[in-house]
């Protein structure tokens, strides 16, 4: 078996927000599936059991999903998805908003609020299997992250920023880059590419500047 080519599966990645007691919890997850088209909506979510979030949506019976886009802050990321809040407040360090009495990411493309409707469980996992109870849409015009994008090209500088994080230091040394969407290209031109001409296109595989974005 060669586990990775299931990181090849297309899926986003999104931040729970769940309340815990007078504050808040919530993790990353990319195992989120729609399962129902209708009124309402199903969406499946898959947490590890050792979780404190899978415990908070026990709890709670509601959370809210938040839709990351392409060029998020990987230290978002590294927040929400390596440290948990049992130890920490994740939600301090980010910018946010709340709906309902739970939070969700100011700089998402938008959010889903989801009420449990089922749980199976399985040995390592819990499936939540939810209904869409609202929906806001904050971005209308950002790029969704993918999982395999977040694997190929973020995974690196959330763990960067991470330990800048934890050892004190400005948590996003790395400079902004514009990277193709379609091939990864990074344009390191002299000219800001903000000031590149219209009809400029990626040297790498010819596509025009709308499919690039900041990172
Ligand atoms: C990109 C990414 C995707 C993740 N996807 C999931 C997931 O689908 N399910 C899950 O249980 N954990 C997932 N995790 C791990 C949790 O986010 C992580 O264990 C987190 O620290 C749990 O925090 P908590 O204890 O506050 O709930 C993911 C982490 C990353 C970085």
């Amino acid at each position: 078996m060669d586990n990775t080519v299931l990181n090849k599966l297309t899926h986003g990645v999104y931040v729970v927000g769940v309340k815990k007691g007078g504050s808040f919890g919530g993790c990353v997850v990319d195992a989120v599936s729609q399962a129902t088209m209708g009124d309402p909506s199903h969406l499946t979510l898959a947490l590890s059991k050792v979780s404190c979030t899978n415990e908070l949506i026990k709890k709670n019976k509601k959370l809210i999903l938040s839709i990351l886009p392409v060029d998020i802050d990987p230290f978002v990321i590294a927040n929400f998805g390596f440290q948990s809040a049992r130890d920490t407040s994740k939600w301090d360090n980010i910018s946010y908003g709340v709906s309902n009495g739970m939070p969700y990411v100011s700089d998402s493309v938008g959010y889903i609020e989801l009420k449990v409707a089922q749980t199976i469980e399985f040995e390592s996992h819990t499936l939540f299997i939810c209904a869409v109870v609202n929906t806001t849409m904050l971005n209308p015009s950002s790029e969704s992250l993918v999982y395999a994008y977040y694997q190929r090209h973020l995974k690196e500088s959330a763990s960067n920023s991470f330990s800048n994080f934890k050892n004190g230091l400005p948590r996003s040394e790395k400079k902004v880059v514009w990277r193709c969407l379609i091939c990864g290209h990074v344009y390191d031109g002299e000219i800001p590419f903000e000031e590149l001409d219209d009809s400029w296109v990626c040297p790498i595989c010819g596509v025009g500047k709308e499919n690039f974005v900041k990172e």
